[in-house]
This record gives C-alpha cells, sequence and structure tokens, in this order.
C-alpha cells in the first residue's frame, strides 16, 4: 500500500480532513483527496473545517480541492469514500479492468461504527465529524499495517 485517495462530494471538508489525519499517522504513505463534484475546484478546505482541525493540531491549509478522475484509479492503490453516494458517483467513473479497491472510511472507525461520515457542511458538528475521522484513521493505519 503505497498511494491513498480519500474522496467525498466538495473536496473542502470530509475527504481534506481525512487525508491530513491519515497523513498525520502515516507519513510514509502518499496521500491526497478529490471531490466527486467540480462544485470546489482549487479552493482550500472550508475555514470551520480547517479551525477545528487546527485547534487538534492538524493543519490542512496546504490542501487544494480536485475533482475525482476516472485516472485516479490507476493513479492510487485504494480509494477511500465517505457514503454511499461517492462510493457509486465513483465507481460510475472506474475503467473497465481496473481492480483498485474502493472502501467506505467510516467503518474503519469499528464494529458499531456507522456506514458514511455525515457532512458537517450540513450537520455543522465539525468536531463530531473529526473524532469519527480520527477513529476511521487510525483502522486505516491497522489496515494498511497489516497489509503490507
Ligand atoms: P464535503 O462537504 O463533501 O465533505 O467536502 C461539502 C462541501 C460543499 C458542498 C457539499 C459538500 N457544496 O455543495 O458546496
Amino acid at each position: 500500500m503505497r498511494k491513498i485517495l480519500f474522496v467525498c462530494l466538495g473536496n473542502i471538508c470530509r475527504s481534506p480532513a481525512a487525508e491530513a489525519l491519515f497523513r498525520a499517522r502515516c507519513p510514509q504513505i502518499a496521500t491526497d483527496s478529490a471531490g466527486t463534484s467540480d462544485y470546489h475546484i482549487g479552493d482550500p478546505p472550508y475555514g470551520p473545517m480547517q479551525a477545528a482541525a487546527l485547534a487538534r493540531g492538524v493543519d490542512m491549509s496546504d490542501l487544494r480541492a480536485r475533482q475525482f478522475s476516472a485516472g485516479d484509479f490507476a493513479a492510487f492503490d485504494l480509494i477511500v469514500v465517505m457514503d454511499h453516494a461517492n462510493r457509486h458517483d465513483v465507481e460510475a467513473l472506474r475503467p473497465s479492468g481496473s481492480t483498485t479497491p474502493v472502501m467506505l472510511f467510516a467503518p474503519m472507525a469499528g464494529a458499531a461504527a456507522v456506514q458514511e461520515v455525515p457532512d458537517p457542511y450540513y450537520t455543522r458538528d465539525f468536531d463530531g465529524c473529526l473524532d469519527l475521522l480520527e477513529a476511521a484513521a487510525a483502522g486505516l493505519q491497522r489496515h494498511v499495517a497489516l497489509s503490507d
């Protein structure tokens, strides 16, 4: 496992936060994030999400939004999505023959975890989102360690 891509809808809340939390744990793994939409291409992470992350010592100010594309299937070893809609939109672009795994992030937090990472752009619960992303990042770190 060398390259992991985190995907959400806008690429300004959940996936850049997931990337920032995970890269702090696993700096040896190349990471990126992308949105299934074109809503925020070129934008930095959403201000309230950046502030909530920085309060935990996680700086994500260097990240910029981009849109997911079919080429990402070949460029990454694993694609991690935040909800079922993300998975559907990503799978719609899978090139024929591609076997790159696409996994939901929230279940990596543990057996009792929810399936989806709720979108704090709408819920406004940035800290709750970061709690779930942090637990899932720890689970993904274990997954990566076991797969090497
Ligand atoms: P994200 O949240 O998918 O976690 O980045 C969103 C941010 C912005 C929008 C939707 C979701 N939007 O519609 O602008």
